[in-house]
């Protein structure tokens, strides 16, 4: 699948000289199009960016909506499949429709489907 592809491409401008962990996220629009992200890390390690979250803030700030996105996949070289941090997870419940399809990969390029609520279950939602 392209969107699979373009997660894995993503990680060749991943800047992680710390943890020397690539990961990609590729984000497919409903029009067809893709916006990628990778991880970028810091010397001050906390500072670090996860690629879900690259991609899907630059989504964001390019003016898509959430309505837009029809599903994200994030791949690293690893035998399982990936699994996004609690952070990015938090940031997924808020940014990304219920519906949205998230493809965990490997390094193989074979897929697991998951939801959001599989992923973060009783997640944190509201205020009140
Ligand atoms: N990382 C991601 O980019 N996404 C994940 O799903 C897990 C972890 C990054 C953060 C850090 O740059 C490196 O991988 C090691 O934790």
């Amino acid at each position: 699948m392209e969107l699979f592809l373009k997660a894995k491409e993503a990680t060749i401008y991943s800047y992680s000289p710390y943890s020397n962990f690539k990961v990609g996220c590729a984000i497919e629009l409903n029009d067809g199009r893709f916006i990628c992200g990778t991880n970028i890390e810091n010397i001050s390690y906390g500072l670090s960016m996860c690629a879900e979250r690259v991609a899907i803030f630059k989504a964001l700030s390019d003016g898509i909506s959430k309505n837009d996105i029809k599903a994200l996949a994030v791949y690293a070289n690893t035998s399982d499949f990936v699994r996004p941090c609690g952070a990015c997870l938090q940031v997924f419940s808020e940014l990304l429709n219920k519906n949205c399809k998230i493809y965990l990969l490997n390094k193989k390029l074979e897929s697991k489907e998951v939801t959001i609520e599989d992923l973060l279950p009783m997640g944190f939602n509201s205020l009140e």
